[in-house]
């Protein structure tokens, strides 16, 4: 029988010089692992919290920049109340907890979404996380709460729209940068690398702007199962991806050699 590699083994395989500076998670299949136990969906959401730990300790560690996690969606306020509440409470105790370590870690925490939609403690203690973290400069952490690419896109035409009305922008200066400038993602680099568990192969109203050039992995596993060695294992395989950007492989080879 083989040996499973262990986390130094994989680590010490992973390209460092090769990895993503923005990556981003949509963390699913909670639900599902909980059941295949015959426990409540919300186990699976509280053993998902344990991998939003080890993803994020992670990706401080290896020296990723900016680290975006899917944890409500637009959509997701159609789930059942108690579970819709069980998530908000979830946070809550996460942000509670994990507040000193962010601190200590240098980690700016961040939220994108429809956050005016968040029950009010909810807002109220990530505002105060986001203020107390505001000075981290090792790694930016942005929750996605209440968060809907479209709704994103929305908000931004609204927002360009209004400022031409006002005369302070002409319709022609509506460009690229002009709209990214408008999202919630203003301050972020483009995703990177793009992972999504549970073998659900669709993007769910993410980041739809920001993923126009992002590498896809997708991973069988359900979240809660998600940990360091398999997030290595993604970054692994990140590493080995070959980004042309419209260009040919051998203009990216070429570009690469006379760096
Ligand atoms: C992802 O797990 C977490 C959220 C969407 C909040 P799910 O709750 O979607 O888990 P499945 O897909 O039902 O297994
Ligand atoms: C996407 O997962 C949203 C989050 C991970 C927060 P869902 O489980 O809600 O996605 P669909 O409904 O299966 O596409
Ligand atoms: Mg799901």
């Amino acid at each position: 029988m083989t040996k499973e590699p262990n986390l130094s083994d994989l680590e010490s395989r992973l390209d460092k010089s090769s990895l993503p500076r923005h990556v981003a998670v949509i963390m699913d299949g909670n639900g599902r692992w909980a059941q295949r136990q015959g426990l409540p969906r919300v186990r699976g959401h509280e053993a998902g919290a344990e991998s939003v730990r080890a993803v994020v300790r992670t990706c401080r560690r290896l020296g990723v920049e900016a680290l975006t996690l899917y944890a409500f969606s637009e959509e997701n306020w159609a789930r059942p109340k108690a579970e819709v509440a069980a998530l908000w409470k979830l946070l809550g105790r996460f942000l509670k907890q994990e507040r000193a370590e962010m601190l200590a870690q240098g980690i700016r925490l961040n939220a994108i979404g429809s956050l005016h939609k968040l029950p009010t403690a909810t807002a109220q203690a990530l505002r105060k996380v986001m203020a107390d973290t505001a000075g981290g400069r090792q790694m930016v952490l942005t929750l996605a709460l209440s968060y809907g690419g479209r709704q994103e896109l929305t908000e931004a035409a609204h927002r360009l729209c209004r400022r031409v009305a006002a005369g302070q922008l002409r319709p022609e200066d509506v460009d690229e940068a002009a709209v990214a400038a408008s999202l919630y993602t203003h301050d972020l680099p483009d995703v990177d690398f793009l992972i999504r568990t549970s073998g659900e192969l669709r993007v769910s109203n993410f980041l739809l702007w920001q993923m126009a050039y992002a590498e896809f992995y997708f991973t069988e596993l359900h979240f809660p199962d998600f940990r360091e060695a398999a997030l290595v294992e993604a970054l692994t395989e990140y590493a080995r991806r070959q980004r042309r950007f419209g260009q040919t492989g051998q203009q990216v080879e070429e570009a690469a050699r006379g760096r």
